[in-house]
């Protein structure tokens, strides 16, 4: 394959293996400047010169985005994405794992662990925060803090909140989240690429600092995953939507508490402590997706008008359970199911023999009209609901927003 590595620094450990595992596997490959592309939407198609020359017709692109460069570094892959270049990380996957904040809402429907976790902005609503995480001590974070710089343990909720003022004041968004103590400055990173982990190791911190960073000093050894470990570390990057990921766990007292998911692992500190070629493994799983450029399903299905894709429930009191899909009638009125997820159990294009049962839902493409009755309800929360402050003079609550 024609394979193009997105990095500014072709001189590093990582960029020069994953180079030399593409060179060894007889791919041809260019390392380019991220930041020498220029994005072109004048002419009729997606297009995108490099210092100011056309680009070749690459196959597959790996991105390797720093941290300093991730609106203009994503930009760049999302063009790619677009002119139907493979790249094992999108974009949005890119952009959704370099927030914190962000990434653990994406995988908080997920069942996937996580050190409990908060945001708040005013004043009033912090202190309520830390103690809905679990009281001090609490870790504050950076929301686009990297190499351990940007995370800070506060013992107690003073400290936290001077601290929490302070870089709020210096126009620095922070969340909030309960310290995993029984970790002991340790944590795990497995490096995962595709569908499997291919390496972790265990970093441990020096000294009393708690952060295990190989940045901050943290020293690292190979370990082998329990298979939790693995199942969480795989699921945690699909959810993201990256195929090669490095995903941060802390060893819970009941299990990983996944902290993030890299999109531009670092290579040394895995290569080292595993003796295992990781770079070849990135270069091998690209070079069998090629064939699939990454595109996004949702903007592509859903271009014809009153067409789209819902999730539909089979209710336990309706006439689909004991059917099959093909007695459901649900092709009939136009209605494809893309996947049945049963409990944990996905099953992708399911046959029309296969019978349903209570509870299953079906991801499915269709005619929005013919679908708005199968929809479940949202989940309901338990809520509890506060009368409005009332309005002293006709005791009506006050309705301050309204633009009347
Ligand atoms: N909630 C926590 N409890 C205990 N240790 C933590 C917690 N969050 C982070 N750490 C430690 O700090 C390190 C850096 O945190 P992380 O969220 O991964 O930020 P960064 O992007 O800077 O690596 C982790 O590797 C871990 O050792
Ligand atoms: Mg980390």
């Amino acid at each position: 394959m024609k394979l193009a590595i997105l990095s500014r620094q072709p001189d590093s450990y990582s960029t020069m293996r994953l180079h030399l595992a593409a060179l060894d596997r007889g791919h041809e490959v260019d390392v380019l400047d991220t930041l020498r592309f220029a994005i072109d939407l004048a002419g009729d198609e997606p297009d995108m010169q490099y210092r100011s020359d056309p680009i070749d017709d690459y196959d597959a692109v790996i991105p390797r985005i720093g941290a300093s460069i991730t609106y203009f570094g994503t930009a760049v892959v999302r063009q790619f994405e677009q002119m139907d270049v493979y790249t094992p990380n999108t974009s949005n996957g890119i952009a959704n794992s370099r927030d914190k904040l962000r990434a653990i809402q994406i995988m908080s429907r997920h069942e996937i662990g996580m050190p409990a976790t908060a945001f708040a902005r005013t004043r009033e609503d912090v202190l309520p925060a830390i103690e809905r995480v679990g009281g001090a001590p609490v870790v504050i974070k950076l929301l686009e803090g990297t190499q351990g710089i940007g995370v800070i343990l506060a013992p107690d909720t003073r400290v936290a909140s001077a601290i929490i003022e302070t870089l709020q004041s210096a126009k620095q968004n922070v969340l909030i989240q309960a310290f995993v103590s029984e970790s002991k400055g340790r944590d795990v990173r497995a490096l995962v690429v595709g569908d499997r982990v291919v390496g972790a190791m265990r970093r441990t911190a020096v000294g009393d600092e708690f952060r295990s960073n190989v940045h901050r000093g943290g020293t690292v050894e190979a370990v082998d995953l329990d298979a939790e470990y693995e199942e969480t570390a795989v699921r945690s990057a699909q959810i993201m939507g990256l195929r090669v990921a490095g995903v941060d766990m802390l060893e819970g007292a009941d299990g990983p508490l996944v902290m993030e998911v890299n999109s531009s692992p670092g290579f040394e500190g895995i290569e080292s402590a595993t003796g295992l070629d990781i770079a070849g493994a990135v270069i091998d799983y690209v070079d069998d997706q090629v064939a699939f450029p990454e595109l996004d399903v949702r903007q592509r299905l859903t271009v014809s008008t009153g067409y789209g894709v819902a999730e539909l429930l089979v209710r336990e009191d309706g006439s689909f359970v004991g059917q099959t899909i093909g007695e459901s009638g649900l092709l009939d009125r136009d209605i494809s199911v893309l996947t049945l997820h049963r409990g944990a159990q996905v099953i992708p294009n399911p046959r029309t023999q296969r019978v349903l049962e209570a509870n299953d839902r079906l991801l499915c493409f269709g005619r929005l009209e013919e679908m708005r009755d199968m929809i479940p309800e949202r989940r309901r929360r338990r809520t509890r609901i506060r009368p409005l402050p009332e309005d002293p003079e006709s005791g009506r609550p006050v309705d301050d927003e309204a633009e009347a």
